[in-house]
């Protein structure tokens, strides 16, 4: 076992974890924040996505013990001060970009991540960066409207589904 510590939305995090474990599972099981889901384990849904760094990062392609120092963020830290949604989260819920909920955080975090680095993307845009975000349940297409929106462009062109 060894000593990990980090930064977990703005508060200081540590633990004792083994050299194997993942962050998903450090953040998870360790710190119960449960939010980032994990539903595959092997990179492929996405639904464990948190940012290191600013950066997106599926929690489960990364060890514990390589985000020592490391300033991460997950979707328990997205919502305002006053608990209220962010923008983005708002917007999953006027555009009905969730049904069973299970991909969200993940698409939260990319959504967010994108956002940070391109504020206004095309629809393309946002469907070329959600490529590696897995939904079984909504067909993508709320998502990408709810992120049209979250970064104050008009959906209107993008055909209810
Ligand atoms: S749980 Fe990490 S990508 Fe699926
Ligand atoms: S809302 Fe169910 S997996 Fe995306």
């Amino acid at each position: 076992m060894a000593k990990v510590s980090m930064t977990v939305n703005g508060k200081d995090a540590s633990g004792e974890v083994e050299g194997r474990t993942l962050l998903s599972s450090f953040l998870r099981e360790q710190l119960g924040l449960t939010g980032t889901h994990v539903g595959c384990d092997t990179s492929q849904c996405g639904a464990c996505v948190v940012h290191v760094d600013g950066k997106a990062v599926k929690a489960c392609t990364m060890l514990a013990l390589e985000a020592e120092g490391a300033e991460v963020a997950t979707i328990e830290g997205q919502a305002n001060a006053d608990g209220s949604l962010n923008t983005i989260q708002q917007a999953f819920q006027d555009h009905h970009g969730l049904q069973c909920g299970f991909c969200t955080p993940g698409m939260v975090m990319s959504a967010a991540a994108l956002l940070k680095d391109n504020p206004k993307p095309s629809e393309q845009e946002i469907r070329d960066y959600l490529e590696g975000n897995l939904c079984r349940c909504t067909g993508y297409h709320n998502i990408v409207k709810a992120i049209m929106a979250a970064s104050g462009q008009d959906v209107s062109s993008i055909a209810a589904e």
